[in-house]
């Protein structure tokens, strides 16, 4: 199994709550806890819901933990990083999947808009910790 031994961290994983509409990253989180790996780190800034993912799935299978943090900020890939080292004991897989759709036209997207999906936000993203701390592991 692929999944073995690994330690996750997956942004965007807040909504992950039973019989409410589920993301991308919520059944992602959903599904590492299955396998059973070491940890499984949600990250988002949707924080009540965040918990509340985690603490289900700490119920039914496995350790997870949530973390808030918002992908377009440095401190905060470096925080949530950290206490994913410090809580298992590593990092080894990342789930970026952080993100909001804007369902815009051509003619009517600003560059403010462009930036925030495409550029500098998503530059910001660029998860360097992990890929360094991935790479010692
Ligand atoms: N659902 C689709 O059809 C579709 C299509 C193409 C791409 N995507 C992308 O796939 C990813 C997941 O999509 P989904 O449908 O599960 O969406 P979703 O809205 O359920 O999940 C995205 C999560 O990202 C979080 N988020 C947004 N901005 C953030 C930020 N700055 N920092 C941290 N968290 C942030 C949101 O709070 C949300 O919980 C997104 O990046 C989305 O853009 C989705």
């Amino acid at each position: 199994m692929r999944l073995a031994g690994k330690v996750a961290l997956i942004t965007g994983a807040a909504a992950g709550v039973e019989g409410q509409l589920m993301g991308f990253g919520g059944a992602a989180a959903r599904l590492f806890a299955r396998r059973k790996v070491p940890g499984v780190v949600l990250t988002d800034i949707k924080e009540e819901m965040g918990f509340k993912t985690a603490e289900q799935i700490r119920a039914k299978w496995w350790e997870a933990l949530f973390v808030r943090h918002d992908v377009t900020s440095e401190e905060e890939w470096q925080r949530s990083s950290k206490t994913t080292i410090a809580t298992f004991g590593r990092l080894n897989v990342l789930v970026n999947n952080a993100g909001a759709g804007a369902r815009f036209t051509v003619e009517e997207t600003t560059v403010a808009v462009w930036d925030a999906q495409n550029g500098r936000a998503r530059q910001r993203c660029v998860p360097r910790h992990e890929i360094c701390h991935s790479r010692d592991a």
